[in-house]
C-alpha cells in the first residue's frame, strides 16, 4: 500500500506577498499535447456515458481515439544543477510509451531522474495513461491535487473501472502527495504551485498548476488544462506572489476554446491575456486552435512548433517540441 500524504500550502497574507525563491531557467517539452484525435467522437461518446456532468469512471471512451497530455518540466537551478518534473501521464498507455522513448522520458523516469510526476488534474486525458509511467517508474513520488476523487487514488493503486472498460495493470508503490488548496505549495526553490479548488467538467474536482519564477526574467505560468480560468491563474501570481510582479512566461493548455468554435466570450479572454505584458506564450492542448490563431492576430509572442509527431499546425507547441524559459 502506498503512502498518502497530506500537504498543507502556505497561506498569503493580503498585502505581503510570497517569496518563491529563484532558478535560472525553466525548459519545457511538449511530450504530448494532443489529448484525442478526433474531437466530434468523443463529444459524442461523453453523450452517450450521461453528458458533461456525468462521472468520467463510468464513461467508455474508445481507446483508439485516446492520446494524451503529458509535459517535462526542466528547472536548472541557480547552482546550475537539474530538476525535472512530470506534467500529467497522458492517456493511452501504448501512445504514451512510444512518446517516452521519442522524447527520452523513458530514460530519464528510468534511471530515476524524473524527481515526482505532478497531476494537474484527474481527467482522463491527463491521468489513463498512467501505466506508462509507472511500467518505468513505480515508485515516483506523485503529488495530486488535494481535491481528487477517491477513484483517482484507486486508479493510481491498480484500480479498475469495468463501466468505463479500463484497467491500471501496474499498481504505484511510490508515495502519494494531496496538495490541498488554499494557497502556495513551495516545490523547489523558484518553483512552486497552487491547488485551485472548483468544479470541472466529467464531475471532477481542482486543479493545480505550476509558477516557476526565472531570475532576471520574472515569473512564468505553467497549466495542464486551465480549468480555472487563464485570467484566474494569473491573477493569482500577481496577486499573491512576489514573482508575479514581473511577469514573462506561460505554457500548456489554457482551456479556451478546447472544442472547436471559438465563441465571442472566449475571445475576450485571448483580448484580456494582452494586459499582463508576456514575453513568451507557448500554448497548446486545450487552448483551441482558434484562440491560438487570435493570439498571433493580436501579435502575441506565441512560440511555433514543428507540427509533426502527431501535432496538427506549426502555428502552437507541439509533440516533441521545446521551449526555453
Ligand atoms: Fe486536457
Ligand atoms: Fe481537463
Amino acid at each position: 500500500m502506498t503512502m498518502i500524504e497530506e500537504r498543507h500550502p502556505l497561506a498569503p497574507a493580503a498585502d505581503n506577498p510570497l517569496s518563491i525563491g529563484a532558478c535560472r531557467s525553466i525548459t519545457v517539452t511538449s511530450v504530448s499535447e494532443v489529448g484525442w484525435w478526433d474531437t466530434p467522437r468523443m463529444l459524442d461518446e461523453m453523450k452517450v456515458g450521461g453528458g458533461p456532468a456525468a462521472c468520467q469512471w463510468g464513461i467508455r471512451f474508445d481507446p483508439d481515439n485516446a492520446a494524451g497530455s503529458c509535459t517535462l518540466i526542466e528547472v536548472e537551478g541557480l547552482d546550475g544543477g537539474a530538476r525535472r518534473i512530470l506534467l500529467d501521464a497522458g492517456w493511452n498507455p501504448e501512445y504514451m510509451a512510444e512518446r517516452f522513448r521519442a522524447t527520452g522520458v523513458d530514460r530519464l523516469l528510468q534511471d530515476g531522474e524524473i524527481d515526482f510526476l505532478f497531476l494537474s488534474h484527474e481527467h482522463l486525458d491527463h491521468l489513463w495513461g498512467i501505466e506508462a509511467v509507472l511500467r518505468l517508474a513505480p515508485e515516483i513520488p506523485i503529488l495530486v491535487p488535494g481535491t481528487l476523487r477517491e477513484e483517482g487514488i484507486a486508479w493510481l493503486r491498480g484500480g479498475a473501472f469495468p463501466a468505463a472498460g479500463i484497467a491500471n495493470p501496474v499498481p504505484h508503490r511510490g508515495p502519494i502527495v494531496r496538495m490541498l488548496p488554499g494557497g502556495v505549495h513551495k516545490l523547489m526553490d523558484g518553483v512552486a504551485s497552487v491547488t485551485f479548488d472548483l468544479p470541472i467538467l466529467l464531475d471532477i474536482r481542482g486543479e493545480q498548476s505550476i509558477y516557476a519564477n526565472v531570475a532576471e526574467k520574472g515569473l512564468v505560468c505553467i497549466t495542464g488544462c486551465c480549468h480555472q480560468g487563464v485570467l484566474n491563474l494569473v491573477d493569482f501570481a500577481t496577486n499573491h506572489l512576489e514573482a508575479g510582479g514581473q511577469i514573462f512566461g506561460l505554457y500548456g493548455g489554457l482551456h479556451i476554446a478546447p472544442f472547436g468554435t471559438m465563441t465571442e466570450e472566449q475571445a475576450d479572454t485571448v483580448r484580456a491575456l494582452g494586459r499582463y505584458g508576456f514575453r513568451k506564450i507557448a500554448a497548446n492542448h486545450c487552448t483551441g486552435n482558434e484562440a491560438v490563431a487570435l493570439m498571433h492576430t493580436l501579435g502575441y509572442p506565441v512560440v511555433g512548433g514543428s507540427g509533426s509527431a502527431g501535432s496538427t499546425g506549426n502555428t502552437h507547441l507541439g509533440n516533441g517540441d521545446t521551449v526555453r524559459f
